[in-house]
């Protein structure tokens, strides 16, 4: 597999065609065609037929389970390619890059990942983020050191080096040209078969996609509730793995209470943190409080958010920042409570379960710790922000 290796260039399948390396892997379809000879990879499978289809009726016609249709390599693909488009959504997918063609595609349609990877069938996968601001990635550093410590904690070898990972992300940011979204990538063991232990996946994979998204943002107060879902316990809570059930869990529950978060505490009692976020408060005394990292997910986000609250503290409209242990009590009686996270950035938190937090309108504190990361986001130093050269 020669081209796993070729990560100072990735091919994009714009230029596909004259990648040999990289053409040696596209597999043969039904009819012993290549793929490209289609212009599949293009990007422009709009423009080619279906080769061979008796299918009267469209893909989407009410289907019909008593005549399931068996379909070529390109026949799934065109309907792959007629579902996406059959729904309508905020994210536009513009970019993606995966170990396993060891390319990038702009084509949504392509944008899959086999069925027999590890990840999809045992969820043996991490993932990280970045946002992509203005034409920057926003703490791609940060995010890909804790990227490779959760590949560390869940035993995935790494397919490249960490600089070769990194390039691989910045190749893909640049061919999405997105200027404002998010990259979003996973480490898996990989592709094999479908027993439990990966010994049989042959290469572990890399895969990244880029996504724009243009809807408004919202940082309104929100109310979040305290849930009952059980929190991971440490070993897990503090990776970013893809096994993200207690989560989403934990975020219905949320909205089917009239609530945007749904709290963890901690086995102890003490609060932890979001489904997505981490939380933080802010005492009656002005001191920022925020729970230990050691039983959830260090938040690259809230870790930047105590760096920035120095700010804060140097014009003294903050006397503090504590990194410790925080009771249910202190969170709900504290004078500001907000959400932090790399999705919500700074978000207040309104009311808690029942209880009102502080006057019940987004705090000050809050309000300048949102400024500072928008602004961190727009013009911080580059320590934390990598401009994508398009
Ligand atoms: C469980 C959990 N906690 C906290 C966070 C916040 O981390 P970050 O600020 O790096 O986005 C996330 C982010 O997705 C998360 O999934």
């Amino acid at each position: 597999m020669a081209s796993f290796s070729l990560v100072s260039k990735i091919p994009t399948f714009e230029n596909l065609a004259s990648c040999k390396n990289v053409c040696s892997l596209v597999p043969k379809t039904a009819n012993g065609l290549l793929q490209d000879q289609f212009g599949l990879l293009g990007g422009s499978l709009g423009r080619f037929s279906l080769v061979s289809s008796n299918q009267a009726h469209s893909f989407t016609d009410p289907i019909s389970i008593d005549e399931v249709p068996l379909l070529s390599g390109l026949e799934a693909f065109e309907r792959m390619r007629r579902s996406r488009e059959s729904y309508e959504s905020k994210q536009q997918y513009k970019a993606m890059y995966s170990s396993c063609f060891g390319g990038i595609t702009t084509d949504p349609a392509a944008m899959v990942i086999p069925m027999d990877d590890h990840m999809v069938h045992r969820g043996h996968g991490v993932f990280d983020t970045a946002a992509i601001v203005d034409g920057c990635l926003y703490e791609l550093e940060q995010h890909l050191d804790r990227f490779l410590n959760s590949a560390k904690m869940a035993k995935i070898k790494l397919p490249f080096d960490k600089e070769s990972i990194k390039r691989i992300l910045v190749q893909t940011a640049t061919a999405s040209k997105c200027r404002t979204g998010s990259l979003r990538y996973w480490l898996s063991s990989g592709p094999g078969d479908f027993q439990l232990s990966p010994a049989g996946c042959c290469h572990s994979a890399l895969y990244a996609i880029v996504i724009e998204d243009k809807s408004p943002s919202n940082y309104s107060g929100v109310k979040v509730v305290t849930t009952s879902i059980p929190i991971k316990p440490p070993q897990f809570a503090t990776v970013k793995s893809v096994n993200y059930l207690p989560n989403v869990l934990t975020k219905m529950e949320a909205e089917e209470n009239g609530g945007y978060a749904a709290i963890w505490l901690d086995a102890d009692g003490f609060v932890a943190e979001g489904p997505n976020m981490n939380v933080a408060f802010v005492t009656k005394e002005k001191e920022l409080l925020m729970p230990r990292f050691d039983k959830i997910l260090s938040g690259c986000t809230a870790k930047r958010v105590l760096v920035l609250a120095e700010d804060l503290v140097k014009e003294g409209k903050l006397r503090d920042i504590r990194v410790e242990n925080v009771t249910v009590n202190e969170g709900k009686s504290a004078a500001e409570m907000m959400l932090i996270g790399s999705g919500v950035l700074v978000r207040s938190v309104l009311q808690w379960d029942e209880q009102i937090i502080g006057d019940g309108r987004e705090g000050p504190v809050s309000k300048a710790l949102l400024g500072l990361l928008l602004q961190d986001l727009k013009s911080g130093p580059a320590t934390v922000r990598l401009p994508i050269s398009y």
